[in-house]
């Protein structure tokens, strides 16, 4: 099993269990606003108090919630694995770090970070934006969240692109399979002739993509699929 290149891809599914809301779900965060009300940069550009109100009271809520037995097993993933595990993640809540990940790449941006439009630096943060406050490089009062709205460019794609090339096994996990870039990886997973194995509480719109398709509460099948995989099973 060691040398065994994994690629970890999760999605909002992964922290439901944790109490933040996913996005297409019945309950979920685009049910009660238009995305493109709050997640392009036009919506910015004409109603930034609007914009800045949603992402604040998404980064506050971030104190209420914590990482469930499915960010603790990649966790557990990681440190028997080591650099042979890349978590992808188009979450921009931080449990996957809290659960103690460090191998992970916000591909959609972070809620505990903020943009500055003046210098294009990223600064760790934790409070609210709405209020107007000077970038800590350059002091200029132009700081969006820093999350990659529709229409934007995600983070980090050399990385992800080239671990997706070399990995052994791609997984899946919480996620509905409609956003691209994300929606493609299990194509060039499989084009690198890796396994793929979707972990989801229902059939994605990928599903039929994937090799291997286990539907059910990550916080059950993902605890139970490390375990599988740390004892030698794929
Ligand atoms: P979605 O809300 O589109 O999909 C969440 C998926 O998780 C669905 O397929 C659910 O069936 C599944 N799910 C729900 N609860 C689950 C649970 N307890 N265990 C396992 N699976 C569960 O969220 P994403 O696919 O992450 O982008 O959405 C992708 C992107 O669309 C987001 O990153 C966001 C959004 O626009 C940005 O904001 C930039
Ligand atoms: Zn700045």
């Amino acid at each position: 099993m060691t040398g065994r290149k994994v690629v970890v891809l999760t999605g909002a599914g992964i922290s439901a269990e944790s109490g933040v809301p996913t996005f297409r779900d019945s309950d979920g965060l685009w049910e009660g606003h238009r995305a493109e009300d709050v997640a392009t940069p036009e919506a910015f550009e004409h109603q930034p108090s609007v914009v800045q109100g949603f992402y604040d009271a998404r980064r506050a809520a971030l104190a209420h919630v914590e990482p469930n037995p499915a960010h603790l097993a990649l966790a557990r993933l990681e440190e028997a694995l080591g650099d042979d595990l890349l978590v992808v993640t188009q979450n921009v809540d931080d449990l996957h770090e809290r659960a103690g990940s460090t191998r992970v790449v916000h591909m959609h941006g972070e809620l505990l970070s903020a943009l500055c439009v003046g210098c294009r630096r990223r600064s760790r943060w934790a409070g609210d934006l709405s209020d107007h406050p000077p970038c800590p490089r350059c002091g200029s009062a132009e700081l969006r969240p820093d999350i990659v709205w529709f229409g934007e460019v995600p983070y980090a794609m050399d990385r992800i692109i080239e671990a997706l090339h070399r990995c052994d096994l791609f997984v899946s996990i919480g996620t509905s399979g409609a956003v691209y870039p994300a929606a493609g990886f299990v194509q060039s997973a499989v084009t690198a002739g890796a396994h793929t194995l979707e972990l989801n509480l229902l059939p994605s719109e990928g599903s039929h993509l994937f090799e291997e398709s286990r539907l059910g509460p990550a916080g059950v099948l993902v605890p139970a699929w490390v375990s599988e995989w740390l004892d030698g099973a794929r």
